[in-house]
């Protein structure tokens, strides 16, 4: 079987997936017709021309502003629905995806809207084709920890929904640091915590994360290759970092996919694996993800296997089910 074949064949967890980063430019016209609302694009052409970006920031702008067509449960049963769709094409049989309820409630729309459509729409993915799911929800950094007070507040009605909390948004100038406090909280309320750490950021930043939130995973984490002993500790004690190969291209992480340092990591036996992070806008799936990377540093077949194992290994399904998935790779 040739490498490509087993990419696409092998069963398959994601695990740092936006649900919003799923919207694809065909299904913002539709919700945006249907709920009318006005966006900034012409057409699909004007649209994939926008998606251009310099860096996070840039890049957070527009999705920020094409979430707003988000409004009603409806829209976000048929968004999450679409990539499980997806998933099912792709073999990805399991899947953890985050959701930013701040980016909606701030906009006046219902919690419950937004957690109930994903929900759903996992719920029937589980029992049509046996789609696994936990659902994550992230914090906004550039918002304050009062603001992710009030929604982790709202998320203690939906703890059966909502395995955990993570961060996200604009990294630099917000370290982790900055939501001890609320972290600390959300751990006594029995959610487990990942965070955004590295992409952008410093390495201190994913000390911050380690340290002080608690993290069981990174998200990124590629960064950490500038601080020796931060890759000792993350290497030691295989804390697993959700690298997103395409997106750290788009925005401008790295200047091409050959300059990527996921090998690198590898090399250093730590704990990464593939994800798509926001694939609507970063030009492809997780296959893509997986096939663009293993041809520009020409990883190999036992290599790409390590990193589909290493996807169940650092997911959070029960030691019982992440045996049975590796042993089908
Ligand atoms: N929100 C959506 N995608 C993100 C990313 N790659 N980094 C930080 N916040 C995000
Ligand atoms: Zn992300």
């Amino acid at each position: 079987m040739s490498i490509l074949e087993f990419i696409k064949k092998s069963p398959k967890a994601e695990l740092h997936l936006h649900i919003e980063g799923s919207l694809e430019p065909e299904q913002m016209f539709k919700l945006a017709k249907r709920n009318n609302i006005q966006i900034p694009f012409k057409n699909i052409v004007d649209v994939k021309k926008a998606y251009n970006f310099n860096n996070l920031e840039s890049f957070l702008k527009i999705y920020y502003e094409s979430a707003k067509i988000l409004i009603n449960e409806q829209d976000f049963f048929d968004l999450t629905w679409a990539y499980a769709l997806k998933c099912k094409e792709e073999n990805i049989v399991h899947t953890e995806i985050f959701f930013d309820p701040q980016a909606h409630t701030d906009r006046g729309i219902d919690f419950d809207f937004v957690i109930n459509g994903i929900y759903k729409a996992l719920q029937k993915a589980k029992k049509d084709f046996g789609l696994s799911s936990k659902i994550i929800m992230c914090f906004l950094r550039h918002l304050d920890e009062s603001s992710g007070f009030k929604i982790l507040e709202k998320a203690l009605k939906h703890k059966d929904k909502i395995c955990g909390v993570g961060l996200d948004s604009s990294e630099l100038g917000h370290p982790p640091s900055k939501f001890k406090k609320l972290f600390k909280k959300a751990i006594k309320n029995n959610f487990i915590t990942v965070a955004h750490a590295g992409e952008e950021g410093p390495p201190e930043y994913i000390w911050e994360a380690l340290n002080l939130l608690n993290v069981k995973r990174i998200d990124h984490g590629v960064q950490c290759l500038k601080d020796e002993k931060l890759v000792e500790e993350l290497s030691k004690n295989q804390i697993p970092l959700t690298v997103c190969p395409l997106s750290n291209i788009k925005l401008r992480v790295f200047d091409k996919l050959k300059d990527h340092n996921l090998k690198k990591m590898l090399d250093k036996k730590l704990m990464t694996m593939v994800n798509s992070d926001d694939p609507a806008y970063f030009g492809g799936y997780l296959n893509k993800n997986l096939i663009e990377t293993q041809t520009a540093l020409n990883l190999s077949q036992e290599e790409i296997k390590t990193l589909l194992i290493n996807s169940f290994k650092s997911s959070f399904l029960d030691e019982k089910k992440k045996e049975e998935w590796i042993s089908k790779i």
